[in-house]
């Protein structure tokens, strides 16, 4: 039994194994993209359920623009076919996304775009799409972002602090995932919130996405759970004993 008093605030999903659920059945990978989308609903409505504030789900890398050009089509048609206004007016939720704006379509870019904005005083949870993202790309903006403060004369050098950096991160807005799960059984991170993960608690399951659902989430909470969370400190420190 998951305890509903300690529900991460910020839970973050690299969705893996849509391919190899779709082939695994014959049929072709966007069928696996399509079905992970439906993943993406359930989870998206349990998690607000639940009382998590941010669920920022890794749905498409800046790796992944190098795929055949007919499944990067695919995946960002079932995105625009996703943005259903009723499904975040429903649960309240309010859409964000992170990434690289400018390699998005226009197309894309403003119904994505429209979307953050008739949502934005949804208030119960935030979904945060990592979208044309990458860890690397978001720190190096950043970086460009702290360097043209310096060169305007806003910002010192010897001013720069952790504060400095996280602040100028897309994904500012949102507190540190203290949980990220990765399905489709690789255990790797592949360039997802690099910065932010620093003391992220790590769960790795080898269920495709596809097949990711409410009792899937539930036994990753109760894992997370059961871990000790001390920051650098000792165990009697973070027990007061
Ligand atoms: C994850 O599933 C979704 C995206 C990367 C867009 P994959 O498409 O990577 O599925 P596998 O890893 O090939 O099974
Ligand atoms: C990571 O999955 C990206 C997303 C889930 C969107 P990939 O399937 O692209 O990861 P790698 O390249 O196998 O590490
Ligand atoms: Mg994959």
């Amino acid at each position: 039994m998951i305890d509903k008093d300690r529900i991460p605030q910020h839970i973050a999903i690299i969705m893996d194994g849509n391919g190899r659920w779709a082939e695994a059945r014959g049929l072709n990978r966007s069928r696996g993209h399509q079905a992970g989308a439906e993943s993406v609903d359930k989870i998206t409505s349990e998690c607000a359920r639940l009382g998590v504030k941010f669920l920022t789900l890794y749905t498409f890398s800046t790796e992944n623009w190098n795929r055949p050009a007919a499944e990067v089509d695919a995946i960002m048609k079932l995105l625009l076919s996703n943005l259903v206004e009723e499904t975040f007016m429903n649960n309240n939720v309010r859409l964000r996304i992170v990434g690289d704006r400018s390699r998005v379509s226009e197309n894309v870019i403003q119904a994505v775009e429209e979307m953050e904005e008739r949502t934005a005083q949804n208030d119960r949870m935030t979904l945060v799409l990592a979208f044309s993202y990458s860890s690397r790309w978001e720190i190096t903006d950043a970086m460009r972002k702290i360097a043209a403060r310096v060169k305007a004369g806003t910002l010192c050098p010897d001013d720069i602090n952790e504060h400095t950096v996280a602040q100028e991160l897309d994904s500012s807005f949102a507190p540190d995932p203290e949980l990220i799960i990765r399905t489709g059984g690789e255990q790797r991170i592949s360039n997802f919130l690099l910065w932010q993960s620093a003391y992220s608690e790590l769960y790795f399951t080898p269920t495709f996405w596809p097949d990711f659902n409410e009792q899937s989430l539930h036994a990753a909470i109760e894992d997370y759970q059961h871990r000790e969370r001390r920051f650098g400190k000792t165990s009697a420190q973070v027990n007061n004993l």
